[in-house]
């Protein structure tokens, strides 16, 4: 109906910009699909070695997720807000634009998760960048972070967004499988490292 079709068509039209490609491209950069993991997210873009177009991407893409669910909240009401949720995630790791081949969804999430509810926003936060200062990998904060922000879901109070926010989280595991498996074998790199 109404308050799912519309809702998620936002939230993917918002989510599927691909900020990451854009801003490296603007700033002359080349393709930043083509250095690193091949990803277009933040840390990616860190490994230009451009501080401030990372901490661009990371909170445009994080903006991209947030403002489809509060847009969604104000006019249609909660079951709107998940699937512009679920929507701008898949946005942004599926966008037609790009042929499909997009990001891995640890910062738009970050902003889904600040807009279904704050106080998931900040249990997402604060795994996020705790995991990030312990071990200084990415990819591993990012995945506590989507996980811990599905379990907060029911924790915190509000077990109507547990669906899409376990869905969420699956699916960035699933797309983080390279990562998975270069930190089996000791190999992903570290931010701010020789190699990250
Ligand atoms: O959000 C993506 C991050 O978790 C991992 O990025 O470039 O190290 O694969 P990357």
């Amino acid at each position: 109906g109404m308050d799912s079709l519309f809702p998620a068509l936002l939230g993917y039209l918002i989510g599927s910009i691909p900020f990451g490609l854009l801003l490296t491209k603007a700033a002359g950069m080349g393709d930043v699909r083509k250095i690193g993991s091949g990803n277009i997210g933040a840390t990616n873009v860190l490994r230009t070695g451009n501080k401030g177009l990372a901490a661009a991407t990371l909170l445009l893409d994080l903006a991209k997720g947030l403002a489809p669910v509060v847009i969604a909240g104000q006019i249609w009401g909660e079951v709107a807000m998940a699937f512009a949720a679920g929507a701008a995630v898949l946005g942004h790791c599926f966008p037609v634009w790009l042929g499909f081949k997009g990001g891995k969804g640890v910062a738009t999430n970050a902003g889904v998760s600040f807009g279904l509810a704050w106080p998931v926003g900040l249990a997402y936060a604060f795994v996020w960048l705790s995991i990030l200062a312990i071990f200084r990998i990415s990819s591993l904060a990012g995945m506590a972070a989507v996980v811990a922000a599905a379990a907060a879901a029911p924790l915190f109070g509000y077990p109507q967004f547990f669906p899409v926010l376990a869905a969420i989280a699956l699916l960035i595991v699933y797309l983080h499988r390279s990562n998975i498996t270069r930190l089996m074998k000791g190999e992903e790199p570290r931010v701010g490292g020789s190699k990250g």
